[in-house]
Formats: C-alpha cells, structure tokens, sequence
C-alpha cells in the first residue's frame, strides 16, 4: 500500500477523508496530524481521535501539531462546522491517547527515518505543519514522494473572501512557503470540489449501508450540507476533503492542468489568493497539478466503498 500521513483540522468533510483513507486497503495510513483550522487544535485534535474510533482504529498514532498559523492570528470556521467542529453526529468521547509528539517532529522524523520518496503527505487543512517542518528540517523535501492538499481556486472564487479559499486564507505564509519547496505538489481547489456536491442521491447511497459508521457520516453530510446550500444554492453542499484521498486512489476520476501556482500573501484584499497559470500566460515553473474535473457519482460510490468496509 501507499503510505500516507494526513494532516487535518476536522472538520467534517475532513472526517470523511479520514474514513475514505482508513477504509481503503491501499493505502496505509502513517500517522494523522492535526492542526488549528476549522476549530481550534485541541478541537480537532479530538476530533481526530473521535473519527479513528468510530473506524475501530485506535491504534493510529494522532499527533497535535501547531495551534495557529505561522504569522497571522487564527481565523476558524464554526459558522460552516459547528460548535465542536463535528457537529452532525452524536458520538462518544474519544478515550484513545494523543501522542506527546508534537505533529511537526512527527512529520519530520517520520520522513526522515522511512526510506527516501515513500511518503505522501495529504493535508486537508491550513499548510502550517507542512511549512514548519520543511522549515525546520529543509532535508525531507526531497525525501517527499508528494503533496496531496486540498486548497485554493483557480475561476471559481474564494469561500472565505471572494478571493480566498479557507486552507490557503487561514495561512497564506504557509503555503506560500509549501508551493515554494521543490516537492511535486498537486491540489485540489475549490472549482473540483465545488462539483462534487452531496446530492439527496448520493448521501442516501451512504444511509443505505446501515451501520455505525455510515449514520455518523451521514450526519455529518446532512449537517455540512445545510450551510453549504443556503451559501451556493446548488443541491448538497461540495464535499471538500476526500478529493485528495480520492485522487490517491483513483485517480482516473479527476482531470487537471500542471501549472504555476503562487500565493498572494500582502495585499488586504487577496490575501491567501491561489494565483493559478492555468492558460500558461507566464513562463514562471510549473509547480502544481492543479485538478479541475470530477466524475463524481465514481467519488462518492468511492467513498461509500470505504464506508461499507469499516
Ligand atoms: C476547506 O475548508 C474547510 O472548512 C474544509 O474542511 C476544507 O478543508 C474548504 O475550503
Ligand atoms: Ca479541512
């Protein structure tokens, strides 16, 4: 199997990128991270945990990684997650450890230690921890096979600011560092998500499966769902996080573009901006695969796949 760590600020769609990974025997999941994002850290540090439960993994190691961005103060989300950051679904406490690793050595000495262009990191959050550990330990670039994130928008505006997408708004210094590092990086920006959308269809093809897990994850659907469709009024909210995982394993399910991909990390107006080359009007390095395109009735049977597994 593929080995990945994921490092996640949950998050709800980030909970069902978590259950696509852990229910999906290709890849192996190294250790999760979590960081301050959608809710502060010890929120989505719990939340983490609260998800590895529910899959029956306690033995995942969760580590806590870093509580606000690199520079600017913590901006969260509880107006799209809820409270907890987990709204949707009733589940118990999570009584699995925290490891007293901070995520960041985590990261590090993880890639360092496992042989050389193995591990692919796929954060679904602010890129902090991905950025402190490239900073800190500048030798586990070239020892990343890749970068997985979800984040950014190429035509389709931001979420957070008309601009900015969330992950890349919260911490722009961090992903400007992250797209500035010389790893193979590929991202899946809001125009993919924003088309892989939780119709009634979709969501009931996961109810259907009738267990434990599904009725979480289904809770957390139609609670995600609920903001999303006063926001865009499109049918179902767009299911974010599990592209990433989605493109790991099937990739065939996505188009994109290799491009340049910059961050705007000054002005008022655009910060944390993912300025994309799409049409490759510049000659500057293409730096990212950028997805654009989704078969996504094959997403989501990929993600209830995964679901009837656990
Ligand atoms: C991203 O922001 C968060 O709210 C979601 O979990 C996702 O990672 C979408 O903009
Ligand atoms: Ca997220």
């Amino acid at each position: 199997p593929r080995s990945i760590i994921i490092d996640t600020d949950p998050g709800q769609d980030d909970a069902l990128a978590l259950l696509l990974a852990l229910g999906s025997p290709e890849l192996e999941v190294l250790g999760i991270t979590t960081v301050a994002g959608n809710v502060p850290l010890a929120l989505t540090s719990r939340n983490a945990r609260v998800v590895c439960e529910l899959a029956g993994r306690r033995d995942i190691t969760v580590c806590a990684g870093a509580d606000r961005p690199l520079l600017r103060p913590l901006v969260t989300a509880e107006h799209v997650h809820g409270k907890t950051g987990l709204d949707g679904a009733d589940l118990p406490e999570p009584t699995m450890p925290l490891s007293p690793r901070h995520g960041v050595d985590f990261i590090v000495e993880t890639l360092m230690t496992r042989p050389s262009g193995t591990i692919t990191l796929c954060p679904l959050g602010p890129l902090t921890n991905i950025a402190l550990a490239l900073l800190r330990e500048p030798r586990i670039a070239p020892r990343i096979k890749e970068i997985v994130l979800m984040g950014g928008g190429c035509f389709e505006g931001g979420n957070m600011t008309p601009a900015a997408e969330f992950n890349i708004f919260v911490d722009p210094h961090a992903a400007k560092a992250v797209f500035a590092a010389g790893v193979p990086i590929t991202m899946a920006p809001l125009d993919v998500t924003h088309k892989a959308l939780t119709t009634r269809p979709r969501v009931d093809r996961i109810r259907k499966i009738g267990s434990k897990v599904s009725e979480a994850a289904v809770g957390w659907l139609d609670f995600f769902e609920r903001f999303d469709v006063q926001k865009y009024g499109s049918e179902g909210g767009p299911l974010h996080d599990p592209c990433v995982i989605a493109w790991l394993l099937e990739p065939g399910l996505f188009t994109g573009r290799s491009c340049n991909v910059e961050i705007e990390t000054e002005s008022q107006l655009t910060q944390g901006m993912t300025v994309i080359d799409w049409w490759g009007v510049t000659d500057r390095p293409k730096n990212a695969f950028v997805l654009g395109g989704i078969d996504a009735e094959g997403y989501f049977d990929l993600i209830a796949r995964a679901i009837a597994r656990l």
